[in-house]
């Protein structure tokens, strides 16, 4: 080929190319007003939290973690097992358990429809998820009792104020399958054990609320003791007078405390049996030296309790003038309602998020500080081949089981032992160019200030040696 015929071919490959890519092109969108706002909006917006929503930072991780660690630690002592249920579940299941008229079901459920149009709901506690799981999962056909242990989020939609949040985590321990009042004592037990456990002290109180026709009997003779003094009471009190007469009891109103004192007490309406039953789990906790108030108003705000109630709250002696930490009690008729066979039960849940600023606030009041587990060591590198080196030895030290703490974003020997040194680590492994090169590492110890030089072989066992590992 000539080198003119080679010119006219390239050229016409070239314009071959270019119509392609003309083709190709594709057409330009016009963007539409929500567009143009977003990407004006782009690099420009913060998000903040949904109301009633938060946050678990990183500083807080040791109360969350100490918290995780006792209820496992309590669940494996107590032979509960864990059960994790879905977050999402059919609205009704929490409307027939927890009941219409209670709060949680008329004014705080997350309940939206699916794409489906299906009614759900993002759950505002476990208890029903539990017993569905129980009734759905045939667990009536196992050895009884059943005893479940769950820690997950829930919600409520709830107006947002200290210490209630719309997503909040609770964990939560239910007995299936036994009637007996040592399972009551045992959960109050268990409840008591929790916060002795993390170091909070509280008081708990308790109350038994007898069976439904106990109940209904009892209510007609509140309803007509506040009917008369009507005249005396809040708004909301005049409402739960039509509404839920046994949340009269839980008005927290100065103005309807004198006629709170005066009121008729459930105790007067239970029947021999039920009395029986709240005299033995009263026993059960002298016994256990589990200490408890009786609380002849405590009524609980769900409506499938049954007998034994409870609720516990920080020991500040102001008792239940603040919000509970946790609560529960006995629902001998809910596995029945809900479709199962009938099966008594009993259960409890406490609220991570109150109990952490409890602890904190008790902490704070005792001048006392978490102790927090610490590294073994701390590994200071300088330069990059040190720095290397130095993650691959942290890596296996960790597998020969050592905890390095470390910070790559620090060059300096200097910063890097003063980080060591507030961490109050005992010992710091230090790894630089030359140490690299000769296969050795000095171990400083920090209170001494004594160096050792090591063979990086020997490193491991003289560590271990050093921290009485072995
Ligand atoms: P509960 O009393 O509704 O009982 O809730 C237990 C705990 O969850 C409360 O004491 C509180 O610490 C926490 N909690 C409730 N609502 C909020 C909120 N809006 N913000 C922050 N924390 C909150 C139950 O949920 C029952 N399922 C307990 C039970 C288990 N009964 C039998 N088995």
């Amino acid at each position: 080929m000539t080198t003119m015929a080679k010119t006219k071919k390239i050229k016409a490959e070239k314009k071959k190319t270019a119509v392609k890519a003309k083709t190709e092109k594709k057409p330009e969108k016009k963007e539409s007003k929500e567009e143009q706002a977003a990407h004006a909006e782009r690099g420009k917006k913060t998000y903040n939290l949904l109301r009633g929503m938060h946050d678990i930072l990183p500083k807080d991780e040791k109360y969350w973690k100490n918290f995780f660690h006792t209820a496992e630690n309590l669940a494996a002592h107590f032979q509960f097992n864990r059960i994790e249920t879905p977050i999402v579940e059919e609205a009704g299941l929490f409307i027939r358990s927890i009941g219409r008229g209670t709060d949680v079901v008329d004014k705080e459920m997350y309940v939206f429809e699916d794409r489906d149009g299906d009614k759900v709901c993002l759950r505002p506690e476990a208890t029903a998820s539990v017993v569905r799981a129980y009734i759905l999962h045939g667990m009536w056909n196992m050895p009884q009792p059943i005893k479940l242990w769950y820690w997950g989020p829930m919600f409520r939609y709830d107006r947002p104020q200290a210490g209630r949040f719309r997503q909040f985590m609770q964990v939560g321990f239910e007995t299936i399958g036994d009637p007996d009042p040592s399972v009551d004592a045992e959960l109050i037990l268990q409840a008591h054990n929790f916060y002795t456990d993390v170091g909070l002290p509280v008081e708990i109180h308790v109350n038994s609320i007898g069976t439904p026709e106990e109940r209904q009997r009892y209510k007609t003779a509140l309803t007509d003791f506040y009917r008369a003094k009507r005249s005396y009471l809040c708004d909301d009190c005049k409402q739960r007078l039509h509404k839920n007469p046994l949340r009269l009891l839980d008005c927290k109103q100065e103005r309807c405390q004198p006629v709170k004192e005066d009121a008729p007490q459930i105790i007067d309406w239970l029947s021999e049996d039920s009395k029986n039953h709240f005299m033995k789990v009263l026993e059960y906790l002298d016994e256990l030296a589990v200490p408890y108030v009786l609380r002849s108003t405590l009524v609980r705000g769900l409506d499938y309790y049954t007998r034994t109630v409870f609720e516990v709250y920080p020991a500040t002696g102001e008792g239940s003038a603040q919000s509970a930490l946790g609560g529960g009690g006995r629902y001998d008729l809910l596995v029945e309602e809900m479709g199962g066979k009938p099966m008594p039960a009993a259960g409890l849940a406490l609220g991570i998020e109150r109990s952490v600023s409890a602890l904190k606030q008790h902490l704070e009041r005792t001048q006392t500080k978490i102790i927090l587990e610490k590294a073994d060591a701390f590994m200071a590198q300088l330069g990059d081949q040190a720095r290397r080196r130095a993650l691959k030895m942290i890596n296996d030290l960790r597998h020969s089981g050592l905890r390095i703490d470390y910070n790559f974003a620090k060059n300096s020997l200097k910063s890097q032992l003063e980080t060591a040194n507030g961490m109050q680590l005992p010992y710091v492994l230090i790894l630089g160019q030359k140490e690299v090169q000769d296969g050795t590492i000095i171990i400083r110890d920090m209170e001494s200030g004594v160096q050792e030089i090591v063979d990086q072989k020997k490193m491991e066992n003289t560590l271990k040696r050093k921290l009485g590992k072995v």
